[in-house]
């Protein structure tokens, strides 16, 4: 029933967005008031002759100080306002990287590749790279994927942080980050115990380390835990953190083929208990590709209950799973279709850039939408149409976003397209021509120029 009209989930996300965001915006937002702040003194701009999402062509949009001020059609320029014309082209929010690993950002054969590529043995090669790790190694590769994030028309990015690590090293590197390309980039840290809180040393101190620095989610790894009581309790100890620091959840859930791997259930039911699931997200959850139809259709009315976000990530997920699998060999990918259809927020995320887990991968979202309809076979007319949505305004509620969205009032933020609308976009892989950032530029490139001489 047009349940993926994007106008409809666009007007319905608004609504719910507003109400779940009220909670939070105190606490962890302050990126966005000094992204506000900078727009004060910000640009004065004119962009004229866009489609704006899927709506009509011919808009025009009016930046002042750095904020949007006025959208229609035919707007006369103003005295000192810059105008750019992009008569044709598409115009969407930034794109929002939901689930990345900056601090293992390229660093793929260091010290060796991944032969297997099985999740495990990432886990083994980055904790024999994890020895070497330093300071300026982690904010180098970091700053370099971020910035080759923003050419692709990123400015949110929530990354994970390794925190099973006595010294913290990336986790105090990716916050000094944070603060220092806060005008370009907005970065939400997530505390990741890649190696347990139950099964690593003093994992649950290095947690609560985490929280004590500055991270704005509280993550966890059940499945990696060496028992199902492990994985429990450090689900629940997560929970407590969480709600003791005020922060974001966001779990790695189930990241295995293992239709056994149950942390999903016990998430969700503390989000809802705790009356928290818009704070939560459940990232991969990708044993809920082998769970039996039964055993969804029950838990999906909890899921429904809980409020709780979920990240795929179809690119590393179909390149990590299945590997101990002969034919027919699973895909490995979360039940997307089904929660989107159920009216559960899901969104797309990169996962890993050149790192022991996905030997490629430059950060370009549009290569993980377009896996992910082929894979879990959403390509109906709308839900093609509608895709930018998992790495736009759904990833805004899955990061708790305020001030996202070309909206009157809020910060102009947005990205152009070479292409006429979302459709073409992600079917030839249109370049994103300009990334702006309260109306100033923040990466610029040029249109393809394609010539047959036939
Ligand atoms: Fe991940």
């Amino acid at each position: 029933h047009g349940r993926l009209d994007p106008r409809l989930l666009r007007r319905k996300r608004n609504r719910e967005g507003n109400s779940s965001m009220s909670a939070q915006t105190e606490g962890n937002n302050t990126h966005h008031n000094q992204a506000s702040a900078m727009g004060e003194k910000g640009a004065n701009l004119l962009i004229t002759g866009v489609r704006i999402e899927d709506g009509p062509a011919g808009v025009d949009i009016r930046i002042t100080g750095g904020k949007f001020a006025e959208i229609g059609a035919g707007l006369t320029p103003r005295e000192g306002e810059e105008v750019r014309n992009y008569t044709g082209k598409l115009v969407l929010p930034p794109y929002i990287e939901s689930h990345v690993h900056l601090d293992t950002a390229l660093t793929s054969g260091q010290p060796r590749y991944n032969e297997s590529g099985t999740l495990f043995e990432g886990i083994e090669v980055w904790s024999e790279r994890k020895q070497t790790l330093t300071y300026e190694d982690v904010k180098d590769r970091a700053g370099r994927a971020l910035r080759q994030q923003a050419q692709f028309g990123i400015q949110y990015v929530r990354s994970h942080v390794d925190v099973t690590d006595p010294d913290l090293t990336a986790l105090r590197a990716l916050i000094d980050l944070r603060e220092e390309l806060k005008d370009s980039m907005t970065l939400q840290l997530v505390a990741f115990p890649q190696e347990g809180i139950e099964s690593f040393p003093n994992g649950r101190d290095l947690m609560r380390r985490a929280a004590e620095m500055g991270v704005d989610a509280i993550g966890a790894i059940p499945h990696f835990e060496f028992t199902r009581e492990y994985s429990v309790s450090s689900l629940n100890f997560a929970v407590e953190l969480a709600q003791e620091y005020g922060l974001l959840m966001d779990v790695h859930c189930d990241e295995i083929d293992d239709e056994a791997s149950r942390g999903l259930e016990t998430l969700a039911t503390r989000a809802l208990e705790a009356g928290i699931g818009p704070r939560v997200t459940a990232s991969h959850t990708t044993a809920m590709h082998s769970y039996n139809n039964a055993y969804f259709l029950r838990l999906v009315r909890l899921l429904k209950m809980s409020g709780i976000n979920f990240v795929s990530n179809p690119l590393v997920n179909t390149h990590l799973q299945g590997r101990v699998d002969t034919y027919p060999k699973r895909r490995g990918v979360t039940r997307v279709k089904e929660l989107t259809e159920a009216g559960i927020n899901v969104s797309f995320g990169q996962d890993d850039i050149e790192d022991p887990w996905n030997p490629m991968g430059t950060g370009n979202l549009r290569d993980v939408v377009l896996n992910g309809l082929y894979v879990t076979q959403m390509m109906a007319r709308s839900e093609i149409t509608g895709s930018y949505n998992f790495i736009t305004h759904n990833a805004a509620r899955t990061l708790n976003l305020s001030d996202y969205g070309i909206e009157v009032g809020n910060t102009a933020n947005f990205i152009v397209l070479d292409a006429e609308d979302w459709f073409h976009a992600l079917s030839f892989g249109s370049p994103v021509l300009a990334n702006f950032r309260a109306g100033r530029v923040l990466t610029e490139s040029e249109a393809v120029v394609r010539q047959v001489n036939f």
